[in-house]
Parts: structure tokens; C-alpha cells; sequence
């Protein structure tokens, strides 16, 4: 089969090898390679080191209550990733622009709540579940198509609520709160936080926490009351729960100040090394640190910030080069599907894809003009490499999203 023949979405990726020969699959390679590669079960990489510390702040004012799981995997059936927390069967998360699809009913899991419904009718009442998720999106510092989620989930009983005057959901939603102020806390040090009324399938209510973080209001987590159809359904009626899920890689960026979302995949000593995330000597700014992030990951940022000029050494060493590119689209271009064919070409070199100018003509053609930042976060890249790579990306652009070049 010629794999440009066949479409969904607008697009068929997936390469013509065994595993992927099948037209309902739109998981490319460079995707499937981060599968098992659990950078949150790595002691001495931030994300291992942001899972630990939150770990913590549940270990000493829950001791032995939560259940972790950081090792489940991320191929989950369409039942557990949307049925089960109840998304409706119409939501844009389900389309195959939005999540990477392995066949009509497996899916790479969107968020760790996919292994809520199991996990509450596995009969447990305290958990915290951290795993690698996936996510078709465009491309910028921030946005990258794999990050890592921590889920956590506390059940109630009807005796927890009773002697307290309130009814259970108040009840959860209060002790919600509570249980992720301090969590902020211990993370962030003292800083201003507010909630935001927010929407999940999921919960009800819902919500999202900010913090107020070198002066920008800076979104952490999602969470809410869980739906009284997901307890029922896991044949918990007679209880009242709580969820939240946070990014890990938006918190790990801020708190370590780490500059590009991709760094977080660097195989550069500079990067991986011990050195850089655990043994920098104490400095004397030791108390400065602490008085800014009290609580253990003190000494974590404060041992990022003394190596941070290393960091920045190799990563704003290394300018990055703008290519434009303009083509008519058709009906089923996406912006998603453009950054799965740049990234396919230029993997991580592809620091930003961004639409600068957008026009219809008199015939109701569509026009729209992209601009991409290539930089390498290692080297220089060469004027003929970067040409290149811009080429192909051409090439292939033309090829598999069927758009005419301009
Ligand atoms: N799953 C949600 C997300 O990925 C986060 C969330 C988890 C919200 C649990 C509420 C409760 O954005």
C-alpha cells in the first residue's frame, strides 16, 4: 500500500513497516521510540526529581496512605483513556488530530487518568500514578508531543464527612484544596495561589490551581470531586472522592528554569550528566534558596541554579535560523498534522512552528504561511544542513498533507 493514499484525519504518517501498515494508526516513529523510555523513573533527571518531591509532601502528611504506580503502560484501550472517566463520545480529545491512535480501540494514553476507573475498582482508595503521556499538538518551547502527568486520587467514606457538618462533595472539595495548597507550598515556597473554575468530564466541580510565579499567574494542575457515575460504576456509590492531574514538565521547567521542552530528552552529557542535577557543590547561596523554595527541593534548585550557567552555556550558545514556507491548504489540513510532518523531518532540531500570515483569495483559495525555528540545543547547525532539512520538509510536506506549494 502506498502509505500517502491512505488518510484520516486529513493524514496518513504511520511508515509502511509491519507494526504500523494499517490506516488507523497515526503514530510516526519518533513517537514511538519514547515509548519505555520513563525519564520520571530516572533519580537524577528532573522529572524523576520533581515526581520524588512531590512524593515526599505525600509521604510526610500522609504517611503510608498513597499507593504509587509510575510503571503502567501507556498503550491503554479507548474504554479506559476516554470511556471510563466518561469524555463524550463527540469530544475533540478523541479525534485522531488530537491523540495517537494504534488501532480503532488502543490508543497512547492522553492523560494518567486513564487508569483511574481501574485502579478505584482494583479496590484502592489512596493513589498517585505518574506516567509518560501523548498528545498531538504544534510545536513551541513548551508543547512537546510526549510529557509526563502525575494523577492523584483520595476516596472517602461516609464517616470521614459525617461528623464534619458538610455533605461529601463539600467535604472533598475542601480537603482537595487543602491537600494542594500545600503541595504548591512545598514545591513553590510561600506564593500567592488562587482557584479557577474549570471543566473536566471527570469531576464535578472542577477546578485549576494557580500561582503567582515571577510575576505571571502560572496554571499548575487540574482537579475537582469525582463524578458519582465513576465510584458507582466501580461499585463505590457509598463513597465521595477527589482527583487532580498536573503536568510535570510545565513544573520542572519553572522550578529548575530549563529553557526548551526538548532539553527534558537531551542524550547530551551536558544534560544527562550527575553533575548537573545532584552532586554541585553547596554554594553560598544556600540560605537564599531556602528562603525562596523552603522544603527539600531547595537544594535540588538551588544545586540547578549554580550549574545553570552550563545549561545555558549550550543552549543559548546556538542561534536559531527562521525558514518560511507558504502552501494553499485543503479542507482537512491541521496545524497538528503539519507538526507531525516537521517533526518526522527534523525531529528535535525544530524548535518552533509558527502560522505568520493567513489569507483566502476571491476563489476561496486558502493560504497560509508558516515560519520554523530550527536550533540544535548541542551544536551549530550549518546553513546547508538547515537547507536541507527544509527541503525535505517540502517535499514532504507536499506529499503527505496534499497541499500545493507556493
Ligand atoms: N486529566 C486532566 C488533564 O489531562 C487533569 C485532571 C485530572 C483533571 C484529574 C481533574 C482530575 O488535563
Amino acid at each position: 500500500p502506498v502509505a500517502s493514499l491512505l488518510e484520516f484525519g486529513g493524514v496518513k504518517i504511520a511508515k509502511d513497516d509491519v507494526v504500523r501498515d494499517d490506516p488507523t494508526n497515526n503514530v510516526p516513529d519518533p513517537i514511538f521510540s519514547k515509548l519505555g523510555m520513563q525519564l520520571h523513573r530516572r533519580n537524577q533527571h528532573p522529572i524523576g526529581i520533581l515526581k520524588n518531591a512531590i512524593y515526599e509532601y505525600f509521604d510526610t502528611n500522609y504517611p503510608n496512605k498513597f499507593d504509587k504506580f509510575d510503571d503502567l503502560c501507556p498503550i491503554v484501550s479507548v474504554k479506559q483513556n476516554f470511556d471510563d472517566v466518561l469524555v463524550p463520545a463527540d469530544h475533540v480529545s478523541r479525534s485522531y488530530n488530537d491523540t495517537y491512535y494504534i488501532d480503532p480501540q488502543t490508543v497512547l494514553r492522553c492523560h494518567t487518568s486513564a487508569h483511574q476507573a481501574e485502579l478505584l475498582s482494583g479496590g484502592h482508595n489512596h493513589f498517585l500514578v505518574t506516567g509518560d503521556v501523548y498528545r498531538r499538538d504544534s510545536i513551541d518551547s513548551t508543547h512537546y508531543p510526549v510529557f509526563h502527568q502525575m494523577e492523584g486520587v483520595r476516596v472517602f467514606s461516609p464517616e470521614d464527612w459525617e461528623a464534619s457538618g458538610l455533605d461529601g462533595t463539600a467535604y472533598a472539595a475542601e480537603d482537595l484544596k487543602k491537600c494542594l495548597e500545600g503541595l504548591a507550598r512545598h514545591l513553590f515556597g510561600s506564593v500567592e495561589m488562587r482557584w479557577i473554575d474549570a471543566y473536566f468530564p471527570f469531576t464535578n466541580p472542577s477546578y485549576e490551581l494557580e500561582i503567582y510565579f515571577k510575576e505571571k499567574w502560572l496554571e499548575v494542575l487540574g482537579c475537582g470531586v469525582t463524578e458519582q457515575e465513576i465510584l458507582k460504576r466501580g461499585g463505590r456509590s457509598n463513597n465521595v472522592a477527589w482527583a487532580f492531574g498536573l503536568g510535570l514538565e510545565r513544573l520542572a521547567m519553572v522550578l529548575f528554569d530549563i529553557p526548551d521542552i526538548r532539553l527534558f530528552w537531551s542524550t547530551d552529557e551536558r544534560f544527562t550528566s550527575q553533575d548537573l542535577w545532584s552532586s554541585v557543590p553547596r554554594s553560598l547561596t544556600y540560605s537564599y534558596f531556602h528562603a525562596v523554595f523552603p522544603g527539600p527541593i531547595g537544594d535540588q534548585i538551588q544545586a540547578i541554579f549554580e550549574a545553570k550557567s552550563v545549561l545555558q552555556l549550550f543552549y543559548f550558545g546556538f542561534p536559531p535560523c527562521y525558514k518560511d514556507m507558504s502552501f494553499w491548504i485543503n479542507e482537512s489540513f491541521t496545524e497538528n498534522n503539519l507538526c507531525e510532518v516537521v517533526r518526522g523531518v527534523a525531529g528535535d532540531l525544530v524548535e518552533e512552528v509558527q502560522l505568520i500570515d493567513n489569507f483566502t483569495n476571491k476563489k476561496g483559495m486558502t493560504s497560509h504561511c508558516y515560519r520554523i525555528a530550527y536550533r540544535s540545543m548541542e551544536r551549530s547547525l550549518t546553513d546547508d544542513e538547515i537547507n536541507e532539512l527544509q527541503w525535505n520538509v517540502r517535499d514532504q510536506v507536499e506529499k503527505k498533507l496534499n497541499v500545493v506549494l507556493r
